[in-house]
């Protein structure tokens, strides 16, 4: 097949779109979304908590599912960064030991009644529809509960929460409290209200979405309880009605700081969608990106809808000298963790670098060796921030692989990770979980974040945490630092 050529002007005005799908959305990503199997058991309710690392695309399907609900004539309720606060939580509520008072449960019923309120608020809106079947109940209660009083989604829950609190921990007979405290729990208030909601979500539909909790995480006992609650929560609710549905996103780590949630995981495993993506997938994404850049600015692109997304690559990127021709695109996701943002950034990075010295497509190459280093240095440091609450100080763990060769040997690698826990290579802020890890602990972690990779046998592939989900480890001899980490560590480029 002949090769594609792009206009010179392409160069001038392509670009990639934005690495975050909250910015994404108001500029065509339902139309350049990649449409996975794990999109569609969300969206047909089958799954409804996301599991993703950062950039993997939680927030992308949030949006275009909601955007999509939104048309079909759904109410879309999305609570979003500003709406939680783990710091004011910690603060404001008291700690799990000033009595027995079992924070999971207390923040899965706030959190009930929080999304109850939220749904009946929203259909209350329409409060005209509402006469028939049950939504007359829900008008008034909400009107003369919720109307005047605008309290902010976090100010809701927080007062239930408080509610909950005073009969917990404050001067109240035991006999009376076991009373109370069961009231609240069974959400007397609204409890009686289900039904006529049940009748009334029969011909309407509401999709509620709770995404980016990672937020100014603190991994307090508060920011756990706020999230193993909002777990269970979303279990209960989802059960209510199949025109009801509550949507949970949560990164990974986050998941593993929660131990109230691995424990409980065969009770919402099922429900768990986990975002992953392939060489082959991330190359249909760019190439999406592509032909709908070209496509907005103006330009003819018969021949690009029609050619294969390898094509699309390669009239965009130049290869390697001698390389086959798409082989850049192999260079740069071999350079991901296999997360769409990072694939975007490099891409867009190489694009700039190219734009002050070439006037047309495809990228020359030695563009994206340039814009290696910036990509890489800045992957790093963010990868390290990924872990700050449960490993501080990764990033000076990271650094301690500077200027070694890429690969290590079973025997050198635990070496280094015994002086790393003893001290003997000092790190920066490790003091609180890196003494106590054992070499294998920290090659599971090191796996983990993505900075080494594992050869499972002998001259097979070096595989990262991206690549398999699960890898017998201990029985691995050969290691090396993903290719990622390359240029801002230093690393040598071919062992010594
Ligand atoms: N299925 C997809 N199709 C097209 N683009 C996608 C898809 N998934 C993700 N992207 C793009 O990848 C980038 C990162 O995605 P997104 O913002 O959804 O990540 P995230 O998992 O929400 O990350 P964070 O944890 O930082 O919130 C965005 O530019 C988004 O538009
Ligand atoms: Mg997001």
């Amino acid at each position: 097949m002949a090769k594609l050529s792009l206009s010179p002007k392409i160069f001038d005005v392509l670009d990639f779109g934005t690495p975050s799908a909250e910015r994404d959305i108001s500029r065509g990503l339902e139309k350049y979304f990649v449409e996975s199997a794990a999109y569609q058991r969300v969206r047909s309710g089958a799954k409804t908590i996301l599991m993703g690392n950062r950039g993997a695309g939680k927030s992308a399907i949030f949006q275009v599912l909601a955007k999509r609900e939104r048309t079909a004539g759904s109410h879309v309720i999305e609570l979003s960064p500003e709406d939680y606060s783990y710091e004011l939580l910690s603060s404001t509520m008291a700690a799990e030991h000033a009595g027995a008072w079992a924070k999971t449960g207390a923040y899965a019923a706030a959190w009930k009644y929080l999304i109850y309120i939220l749904v009946m608020k929203a259909l209350a809106r329409k409060g005209m529809r509402l006469t028939k079947g049950g939504g007359r109940e829900i008008h008034n209660y909400i009107r003369d509960n919720h109307g005047a009083r605008q309290l902010g989604p976090l100010s809701l829950l927080v007062s239930y929460l408080k509610r909950l609190e005073a009969v917990k921990i404050g001067p109240i007979e035991a006999g009376v409290r076991t009373r109370e405290l069961d009231r609240l729990y069974k959400l007397e208030e609204i409890h009686n209200l289900l039904p006529a909601l049940r009748k009334v979500l029969d011909d309407q539909r509401v999709v509620v979405l709770v995404d980016e909790l990672d937020r100014g995480w603190d991994s307090s006992e508060d920011a756990k309880a706020f999230v193993s609650g909002l777990f269970q929560a979303c279990v209960s609710i989802n059960g209510l009605h199949r025109n009801l549905r509550v949507y949970v996103s949560l990164r990974q780590e986050l998941y593993d700081d929660i131990p109230a949630l691995y424990e409980d995981a065969q009770k919402h495993r099922d429900l768990l969608e986990r975002i992953y993506w392939s060489e082959e997938s991330l190359l249909e994404l760019i190439a999406k990106r592509i032909r709908y850049s070209a496509h907005e600015k103006g330009f003819d692109t018969e021949a690009l809808e029609r050619a294969a997304d390898h094509e699309c690559w390669s009239a965009v990127f130049a290869a390697p000298p001698g390389m086959a021709r798409d082989a850049s695109f192999g260079y740069m996701v071999d350079r991901t963790l296999y997360r769409p943002r990072e694939l975007i950034q490099f891409c867009s990075e190489a694009l700039e670098q190219a734009r002050g010295r070439a006037s047309k497509l495809p990228v020359p190459y030695s563009a994206i060796e340039r814009s290696e280093y910036g990509y890489s240095a800045e992957r790093t440091k963010d990868i390290a921030a990924e872990y700050r609450s449960q490993y501080p100080g990764l990033l000076s763990v990271f650094e301690v692989f500077r200027n070694h060769p890429p690969t290590f040997s079973r025997e050198e690698l635990e070496l280094l990770c015994l002086e790393l826990a003893f001290g003997d290579i000092p790190t920066h802020g490790t003091g609180s979980w890196l003494p106590l890890c054992d070499p294998d602990d920290l090659i599971e972690i090191l796996w983990r974040a993505g900075l080494l990779t594992a050869r499972p046998t002998e001259g097979g592939r070096f595989l990262g945490s991206h690549q398999v989900q699960h890898l017998n480890l201990a029985a691995v001899q050969r290691f090396r630092v993903h290719d990622m980490f390359h240029a801002s560590l230093g690393i040598l480029p071919k062992d010594a």
